[in-house]
């Protein structure tokens, strides 16, 4: 049976990056027999939507997507918080897989960087609790649960048993960041919960604050490999990451669930190189792969990921990587290889 995608471009180089995606799928499609073809039921979220219907996320597409097998997303502009977190939520999502990955060919301040990140995708800061007390006074409230901190700790351990680390070595471990000697309370129970799960299954893991962390990852990219941590810190370190391998051109990201998921470039809408079609289109394809890896095709999923660091390798590539060449052009030779 073929899978249900829910595609949405959204706005900006989403329009770019996600159709090149969605042609590497079929060509993915049309080789292996182990894929019976995609139906892609094409969702409208972002800027462009809340301006035509005054709403950024549709009920439609809300439904849609809860409803998927996956989702495939490109980018939302001044409206994204207004359909990611939503659409993070449709499909349960408790995890931000987020692996940030120097590749041959790409000048990269840290070709050695190869990290993986498990960011926690529900709570923290991002949880949505702010509040303006006075003319003068906001607060946020940051909310950690046991049992939020329990499933992504017990995710990062299923994800290093079954090798899909960057060394593939079940036996790797991970790192959790942390800044538990500060945020007491909450990082404390963060902290604890990761540690005590990670003593339960035998898988090794170390600690590290957030801040040091900081420092030591652009000095030292080596010395880490799966990397657990809350949302905030999370967003702004796997960032962090993406300027050590070359830019956000390069990241793709998926939001997993328990029965449903949605992909993403961790690049937004890229307004500057909009509409000109030399938008990078590796993030989105990378998010494709997950994709496939997540419905199971892991094998197809690899395939899309070396013909990945073939073109990365020999070109062509688009300007940001320092090429001259289209979105058009990189998708084609990356289907070419397929
Ligand atoms: P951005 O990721 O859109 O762009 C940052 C820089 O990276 C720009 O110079 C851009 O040209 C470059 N860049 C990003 N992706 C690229 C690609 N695939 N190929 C080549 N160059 C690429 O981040 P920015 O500028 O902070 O945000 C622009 C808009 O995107 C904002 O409205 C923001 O709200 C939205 N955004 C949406 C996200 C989402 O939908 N998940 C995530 C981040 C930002
Ligand atoms: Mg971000």
């Amino acid at each position: 049976m073929a899978d249900e995608i829910v595609v949405i471009e959204g706005d900006g180089i989403g329009q770019e990056v996600v159709p090149a995606a969605v042609d590497v799928l079929d060509a993915v499609a049309a080789e292996s027999d182990a894929v019976d073809g995609f139906d892609y039921v094409e969702a409208d979220a972002g800027d462009a939507v809340e301006e035509a219907t005054g709403t950024a996320l549709p009920e439609e597409t809300y439904a849609a997507v809860a409803g998927a097998d996956a989702t495939l997303f490109g980018a939302a502009g001044e409206t994204a918080a207004d359909v990611i977190l939503p659409l993070r939520e449709a499909v349960g999502s408790f995890v931000n897989i987020r692996p940030a990955k120097a590749y041959p060919g790409v000048d990269a301040v840290r070709p050695e960087t190869d990290v993986v990140f498990l960011r926690e995708n529900t709570e923290g800061v991002y949880s949505g609790h702010e509040d303006r007390l006075s003319e003068d006074l906001s607060t946020l409230t940051r909310v950690v649960t046991s049992s939020a901190s329990r499933e992504l700790a017990e995710f990062a351990c299923d994800f290093v048993e079954d090798g899909r680390g960057p060394s593939g070595d079940p036996d790797e471990g991970f790192t959790v960041a942390h800044k538990a000697n500060v945020m007491r309370e909450t990082d404390g129970r963060f902290r604890k919960e990761v540690l005590d799960v990670a003593a339960e299954r035998g898988v090794d893991a170390d600690e590290e604050l957030i801040d040091a962390f900081a420092t030591k990852l652009p000095l030292d990219p080596s010395q880490y490999s799966v990397v657990v941590c809350g949302n905030l810190a999370g967003d702004l370190l796997s960032d962090l990451a993406a300027g050590l391998v070359g830019g956000l051109g390069l990241l793709p990201s998926a939001n997993v669930g328990h029965d449903n998921a949605l992909f993403e470039p961790v690049h937004g809408t890229a307004p500057d190189i909009a509409g000109e079609g030399v938008a990078n289109p590796t993030a989105a394809i990378l998010s494709a792969a997950m994709l496939l890896e997540y419905l199971g095709y892991v094998e197809e999923g690899q395939q899309v990921r070396d013909a990945v660091e073939g073109v990365l390798s020999d070109g062509p590539r688009t300007g940001d990587l320092g090429g001259s060449a289209t979105t058009e052009e990189v998708t084609d030779a990356v289907v070419e290889r397929l």
